[in-house]
């Protein structure tokens, strides 16, 4: 398989993100679309990146940082690529650019019956610290 590279995202990737998020199962919502992802980069720079692999978007990781705390958001493999380490360094380079920020510390929300995720954060060092919850505006 090719090599695989990390960049930054831009919205001309907007259609193979959603692709990627579709395929790898994570529920694409009202906020995913095409202005709201706008705003969150312009409120993050930096970070929301791809992974890729011959030139193809084959991951995604958004990052947000609201001044107190990082949040990591889509962080989605395509199947074929899972198991090879790409997730995991799609978080560590957003935690490296939340830590060059002076961010403390990065969190996440996952779904209590995505076990596979569960199991996947806690083997890169992810804990349970709560409960998260939450209401739609
Ligand atoms: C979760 C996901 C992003 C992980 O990406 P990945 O590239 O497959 O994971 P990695 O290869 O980087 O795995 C990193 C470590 O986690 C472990 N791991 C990954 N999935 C695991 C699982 N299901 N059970 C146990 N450990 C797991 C790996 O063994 C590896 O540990 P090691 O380095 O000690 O060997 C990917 O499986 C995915 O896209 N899943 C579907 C979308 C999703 O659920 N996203 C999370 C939403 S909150």
């Amino acid at each position: 398989m090719d090599s695989i590279g990390i960049r930054q995202f831009s919205i001309d990737d907007y259609d193979r993100a959603v692709e990627i998020w579709q395929q790898a199962g994570l529920a694409v919502r009202p906020g995913d679309d095409k202005a709201s992802i706008i705003r969150t980069l312009e409120h993050n720079p930096g970070l929301f990146l791809v992974a890729c692999a011959g030139g193809e978007i084959i991951g995604t990781a958004i990052g947000t940082y609201d001044g107190r705390r990082g949040h990591l958001y889509h962080l989605a493999v395509l199947p074929a690529y899972q198991g090879r380490g790409i997730g995991r360094r799609l978080i560590d380079e957003i935690g490296q650019r939340l830590a060059a920020l002076g961010c403390p510390q990065l969190n996440l929300s996952v779904n209590l019956d995505n076990t596979a995720a569960v199991k996947f954060y806690e083997a890169i060092g992810f804990e349970t610290r709560g409960l998260q919850m939450g209401k739609t505006l």
